[in-house]
């Protein structure tokens, strides 16, 4: 990092906590002040090492609002911004297709960057954001939140443990309801949804997801989407076959268009199949909830003796993760089956303490920051999930089966 300010820590000396009498903050910068700009202007407020120096947008008055509220000063020109101010770190939150200028201009002034999902919405483009930061040295994060959430922490903890054995397929349903690409941002006809995808929105989250839990990477992909509900101006949903190295299968399964009327503003579903296991994953609910319906379950082949159920239970709570034993001791008649219904369940309403990466995505930026570490969601994940999105795109497009090459 180039330039820090030390500020003497009053409330320390107040607490008689030791302190070594300094404390580094780091300096940042947000261009885009809509929703995610302002949860991150939130988030940069309440961290002890954060100081929120500037906030850009080219709507006067979202970025003269929020810089208000943040004793920031505000601007219409990032790049005026990024000249003028002392910041370390931006956090760019524009529009999906809006990414590459910011990202690439802040890399090449010298300041760590963390983006949101999705990376890119062209490869050419996550190419250069890529080289933009490897040029500069600076360190250049992907917003990929859906990581810090304990039920995927949990597939990728049993994956790598090894305890699914040889990962065969996997389904991955996301949706949102269609008043996302309808109203979030203004009519459809006039947003930058109009410029996005459902694919690029929430694939980008999937396929970065399905990468990390299998540590594996896309081979090909074909895919077919639909254009009915939103009037082709972006497309409705699409369905993808996307097969990882060893010939791991995926499906995913995207929807922009669930009903107005569901509960849930977006969920998804995943259900991972490998040779020792299965793991059934839902996330947000999928409906009323009357009986909840979040959480994760884990099934295992082979003999499942309570001794080996408490060994992987031990191993996810090592990651902050807690889980009951299902153990049915009667199973009726049909004594031959009776290791079904025994596995790991992980409810969604225990707290989980996962320990890794500070507990959320910026502050996760922030130690790498101050601590001279590699994002956990570094830039070559950005251009991984890119690929694999306009893959899709692309196959939905030409109907032709696309081959990732590296
Ligand atoms: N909304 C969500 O639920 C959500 C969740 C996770 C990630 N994201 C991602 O965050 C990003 C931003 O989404 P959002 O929902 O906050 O959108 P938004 O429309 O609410 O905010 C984007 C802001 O960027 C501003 N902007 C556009 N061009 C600009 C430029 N050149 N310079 C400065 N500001 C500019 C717009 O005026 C707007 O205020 C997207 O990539 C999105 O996928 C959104």
């Amino acid at each position: 990092m180039k330039t820090h300010r030390f500020i003497t820590g009053k409330k320390n000396i107040k607490f008689g906590v030791r302190w070594m009498g300094c404390r580094e903050k780091v300096r940042v910068g947000v261009i885009g002040a809509g929703i995610l700009g302002t949860s991150h202007v939130k988030f940069c407020m309440k961290h002890p090492d954060v100081e929120v120096v500037a906030i850009a947008d080219i709507v006067k008055e979202k970025a003269q609002k929020l810089a208000s509220e943040a004793g920031a000063n505000a601007y219409t020109d990032y790049k005026e911004m990024l000249k003028k101010e002392p910041l370390d770190a931006v956090f760019v939150a524009t529009p999906d297709f809006l990414h590459y200028e910011p990202v690439v201009t802040a890399a090449e002034e010298g300041k760590h960057v963390y983006v949101q999902k999705p990376f890119a919405t062209k490869v050419e483009e996550a190419k250069g954001m890529v080289e933009a930061a490897e040029k500069a040295g600076i360190k250049l994060m992907v917003g990929f939140g859906m990581r810090w959430y304990y039920a995927f922490t949990a597939a990728h903890v049993l994956v790598r443990e090894g305890y699914l054995g040889d990962l065969i397929s996997a389904t991955m349903i996301h949706n949102d309801r269609i008043d996302v690409p309808e109203e979030m941002w203004g009519p459809l006809s006039k947003s930058w949804a109009r410029n996005s995808t459902i694919a690029d929105f929430l694939g980008s989250h999937d396929s970065d997801l399905i990468r990390w839990i299998s540590g594996r990477e896309a081979e090909t992909v074909y895919a077919r989407s639909t254009s009915k509900a939103l009037g082709g101006v972006t497309p409705d949903s699409y369905n993808a076959l996307v097969t990882f190295e060893g010939d791991f299968q995926v499906s995913l399964n995207l929807n922009w268009v669930a009903a107005r009327s569901k509960p849930n503003l977006v969920d998804g579903v995943l259900l991972l199949y490998g040779t020792e296991g299965t793991v059934q994953l839902s996330w947000h609910g999928l409906g009323y909830n009357v009986v909840s319906n979040e959480g994760v379950e884990v099934y295992f082949n082979g003999e499942v003796s309570i001794d080996r159920l408490f060994e992987i239970q031990g191993k996810l709570k090592e990651e902050g993760i807690e889980s009951r034993v299902v153990w049915e001791t009667e199973w009726g008649k049909q004594e031959r089956n009776r290791n079904r219904s025994r596995g790991l369940w992980i409810p969604s309403n225990i707290p989980h303490k996962v320990k890794h990466h500070q507990g959320d995505p910026q502050a996760h930026f922030i130690h790498c920051i101050q601590k001279d570490e590699e994002p956990f969601c570094s830039a070559i994940d950005g251009l991984r999930q890119t690929e694999i999105v306009c893959a899709i795109k692309e196959s939905a497009k030409t109907g032709r089966i696309i081959e990732l090459k590296r």
